[in-house]
């Protein structure tokens, strides 16, 4: 069985595929649980890190690109994992290319999959970005209408509906999750207006000293990479007759407030001497997280055995074992 990672270079696409290589084995449409045999990583940066792996294969291309989209998914790929996008506060800045990336991008991967001889399963990364304005409650559910106030929160909602309408019409077999905040986030800050509580984590605990844009009692919900690589294998492996006509599932997050983030640092430090962290909101970013809601409750992803992590400490430790004590190949 052939898999495609759309976004394979980015963060969480190279933890999955590390995770579906050591899994060695997934279930397609059919039901039919295969043995993984290529993995490909398709993606506008190269993918590194993956030297050690023959069967993964790296593709440099553009997901807005409908013929290379099309050529690399080609007619054998079982399943799609789409994750090429850019980020909030960048597709905010760029209208344009926020559209052609986030929204055509998934275009692409749909007209790509309807044009295969059998439907792949496709699994997309959604965002609690298509959540927003001011009549939000603070925790939302599977039952919070969409509201988003972003032009990326409109292209993961438009991605979601029309993944659905691909599965009603047997193009292919989607599921699309709603990602709260991933942290940590290893490398450099990237261009997300969340991306302060992951360094806020990181870089204290690398020693770096860190200026926090929002206020201690902003809260946010997380979710650590090891439980969102699980979430995104999970939903595929799950039978879309569990999913029914509505194939978007809501993940729950685990919400901590800023000063809830700093004092898990300080706790689990170990040995480290900690950069320090002040505080120092700046308005901008902190109106955007505050039009957030600061907690996800997704019963319907719990009930297929989706789970969030227990508390913050955990988060802050698996950030110190798998990336700083560790160092996972290609992560940092
Ligand atoms: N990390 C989070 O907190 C979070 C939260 C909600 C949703 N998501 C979604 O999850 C997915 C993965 O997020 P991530 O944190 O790994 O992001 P990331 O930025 O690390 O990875 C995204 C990848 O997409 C690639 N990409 C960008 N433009 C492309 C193009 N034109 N063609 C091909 N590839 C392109 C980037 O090079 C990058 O490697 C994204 O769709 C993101 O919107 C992430």
């Amino acid at each position: 069985m052939r898999v495609v990672i759309t976004g394979g270079a980015g963060f969480i696409g190279k933890r999955l595929a590390r995770q579906i290589l050591q899994r060695g084995s997934l279930t397609n449409a059919a039901g039919e649980e295969k043995p993984v045999t290529a993995i490909t990583l398709f993606d506008v940066m190269e993918a590194t890190g993956f030297g050690d792996a023959a069967i993964v294969d790296t593709v440099s291309g553009d997901i807005a690109d409908a013929a290379q989209v099309a050529a690399v998914i080609g007619r054998d790929a079982e399943s799609i994992f789409h994750l090429a996008a850019i980020v909030s506060a960048h597709a905010e800045e760029d209208y344009d290319l926020g559209m052609r990336i986030n929204l055509d991008g998934t275009r692409n991967v749909i007209e790509a999959a309807r044009a295969m001889p059998a439907p792949p399963k496709v699994v997309f990364a959604s965002s609690v970005a298509v959540y927003g304005g001011t009549n939000l409650p603070r925790t939302v559910t599977d039952e919070t209408p969409i509201t988003p106030q972003t032009s990326y929160g409109v292209a993961k909602a438009c991605g979601e509906q029309l993944l659905n309408d691909a599965s009603r019409k047997g193009f292919l077999d989607a599921r699309s999750l709603r990602l709260p905040t991933i942290c940590v986030r290893t490398g450099k800050p990237n261009r997300a207006a969340s991306t302060w509580a992951s360094s806020m984590i990181r870089e204290p605990l690398c020693g770096v000293d860190m200026e926090v844009p929002v206020s201690p009692e902003s809260g946010m919900a997380l979710m650590s990479p090891r439980r969102v690589v699980d979430a995104f294998i999970t939903a595929h492996e799950v039978a879309a007759s569990e999913l029914g006509d509505w194939r978007t599932l809501l993940l729950s997050g685990f919400t901590a407030t800023a000063a809830e983030m700093q004092e898990a640092v300080v706790r689990n430090r170990g040995n480290r001497k900690l950069g320090e962290i002040r505080f120092n909101p700046d308005p901008k970013t902190q109106a955007i997280v505050n039009g957030w809601p600061s907690g996800t409750k997704g019963a319907r992803a719990e009930a297929l055995g989706i789970h969030t992590d227990a508390s913050i400490d955990e988060i802050v430790r698996h950030f110190i074992e798998d990336d700083l004590d560790n160092q996972i190949k290609g992560n940092f």
